[in-house]
Order: C-alpha cells, then structure tokens, then sequence
C-alpha cells in the first residue's frame, strides 16, 4: 500500500473501498473481506444508509479500529442538526471517524462546515473534507473556512480530471478522492484501447490501469465493489508503474466529460432530502 501524506500531517492509504449503492448486507460484506484482505481505508456516508453495517464490517474484520481510515460524510438535512457528529458515530460504533465530510454545497453547508471544524478541534474527526465543492462553492468557502479541510471528493477518472479545481487544491495541500474512479461501471472507460494496450504489457486489468494512474495522478481512490475478486484486484495495483509517456497517452482521454451532470436544482432537492437511516 501507498500512502498520502496529508496538510494536517495525517496519512491515508491511496486506496480503499467505496460503498456508495451498496445494500447494508453488501456493504458488512465488502468492508469486512477489503480489511481482512489488507485494506485499509473504507469510505462510507449518512447518505448511502449504510453506516451501521460498515461498522459492522470492520468489527468482523478482527482488525483493530485505529489501523483503519474511516470516511464518512454528513448530509445536508444535518448541517443544522448539532447532534449529527454524534449519532453518525454512533451508527458507525466508533469513537472518532477519521475522514468527515459535508457530503454536497447544498442547504446551509457553511453551517455543516462549522460541524466539521468543531469535530475536528474536539478530536471527533481526525481529519475534514468537502464533498462536491467544485467551482463557486470552494471559492466562496475558501474565504470562510477557519481550517483549511484536508481532502475533497468529486469525481474524477480520465475523462475528466479535475485540472481547474486542482490548481486551488495545490495551494492549501488538499488531497482529492476521486469518486467514479472506475466511470460508475462504465464500459467505455475501461475498454479504451489504451487501458488494453498497457493491460498486456503489465499483466494487470484495465481497471487495475485505470486505478494506477489515479494514484499516480496523487489521487486516492475508493472504488466501490460487491465482488470480492475485484475488490482483491483493485488493491493489487503496487507492483508496476506508468511511465511518463504512458500517463501523457491517457491524458488525452480527457474530454472533460462528466458522468454526473447535476446543477442547482439537484442540490435544492438534496437539501430537501433527509435519508432513513438503518435501525438498530
Ligand atoms: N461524494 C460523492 O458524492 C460520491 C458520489 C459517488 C460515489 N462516491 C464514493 O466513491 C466510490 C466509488 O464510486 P462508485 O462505486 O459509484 O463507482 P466506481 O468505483 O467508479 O465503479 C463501481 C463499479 O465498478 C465495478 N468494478 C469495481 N471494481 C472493478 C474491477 N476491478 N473490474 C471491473 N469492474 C469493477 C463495480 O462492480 P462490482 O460490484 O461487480 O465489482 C461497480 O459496478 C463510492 O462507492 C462512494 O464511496 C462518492
């Protein structure tokens, strides 16, 4: 495993197991085998309604709480609610996260902001991140934040990759997660001749290519998984290397092209939305 080293010290493995659209009985299971299996970093949120049966999976797991790096994010209808740090721990059966993020700019994320910050400062959240905060959101967080977070979350692969938005990332040292990492399952991604081409010459899978150049792109990537053998593959990315001419050739995959297209109308309704959370 790699590791990134954070602007707070921290450090995160680059890779890990995402479990957006996972069913809670999906979600035990894929956190549970990813950490028997070596991982390390497992991304969850309020919003998937998951939360319970990630802490679960780690608890299975038999490995120890502090070795693992749990991500989580608070949703918008939570940003008001100053008990939403605690009862997502609470679901999580964890003490502390160490990733939270304010899952979308939606509804009042300036206060959502404030959550973090205070969890942050009372140990609740090793580490802070904004999810989603692209263009105008960063912008006008940027001249408000009271810490600097330490990650963002937005989704990215090498159709789109994010150039605009890491020019300001570089500035505070924020690291980004990309989400979609693999396009959402997208076959047209991972069957881009150029994923082939240098899947025959590494012996490895497109995906595990495309997972490759994320890292080597210093990004960390959660890639979500049901299927055991792929969650195995997709850890199973450190014994081969791009070269510089190999990540100039898929550089030109980027069209600037996104999967999720969602705007103003979107958020307002994610405002609106308050998940139902799993019961004990
Ligand atoms: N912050 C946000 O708003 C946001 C939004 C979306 C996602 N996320 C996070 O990002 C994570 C990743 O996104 P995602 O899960 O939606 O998309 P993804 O990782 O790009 O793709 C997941 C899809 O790829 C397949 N897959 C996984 N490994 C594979 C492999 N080695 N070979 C072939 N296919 C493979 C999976 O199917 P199998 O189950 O069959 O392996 C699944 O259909 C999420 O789980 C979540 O934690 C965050």
């Amino acid at each position: 495993m790699e590791y990134a080293e954070l602007n707070n010290g921290l450090k995160c493995p680059v890779v890990g197991i995402g479990t957006f659209m996972l069913s809670p009985a999906e979600a035990e299971n894929s956190v549970r085998e990813a950490l028997k299996m070596g991982y390390r970093l497992v991304d969850t949120a309020a919003a998937y309604v998951n939360e319970r049966a990630v802490g679960r999976g780690i608890k299975e797991s038999g490995v120890a709480r502090e070795e693992v790096f749990l991500s989580t994010k608070l949703w918008p209808s939570e940003y008001e609610n100053e008990k939403a740090v605690d009862e997502t721990l609470e679901r999580l059966g964890v003490s502390y996260v160490d990733l939270l993020y304010i899952h979308q700019p939606a509804g009042n994320w300036l206060a959502g902001y404030r959550q973090l910050e205070k969890a942050y400062r009372e140990g609740k959240a090793k580490s802070i991140g904004i999810s989603n905060f692209e263009g105008k959101y960063i912008a006008e967080l940027e001249t408000k934040w009271e810490t600097a977070p330490q990650f963002i979350q937005v989704e990215a692969h090498p159709y789109f990759t994010q150039e605009e938005l890491r020019r300001t990332l570089d500035k505070y040292g924020i690291k980004l997660m990309s989400w979609y990492p693999l396009g959402h399952g997208d076959k047209s991604l991972i069957n881009e001749p150029v994923f082939k081409t240098l899947s025959d010459k590494y012996g490895k899978s497109p995906a595990q290519v495309i997972l490759r150049w994320h890292t080597q792109m210093g990004f960390t990537v959660i890639p979500g998984s049901k299927n055991v053998a792929h969650i195995k593959d997709n850890a199973d990315i450190f014994d081969f290397v791009l070269t510089d001419e190999e990540m100039a050739k898929i550089a030109k995959l980027d069209k600037g092209v996104r999967y999720y297209n969602g705007g103003e109308k979107e958020l307002a309704s994610y405002a609106a939305w308050q998940p139902t959370y799993e019961v004990k």
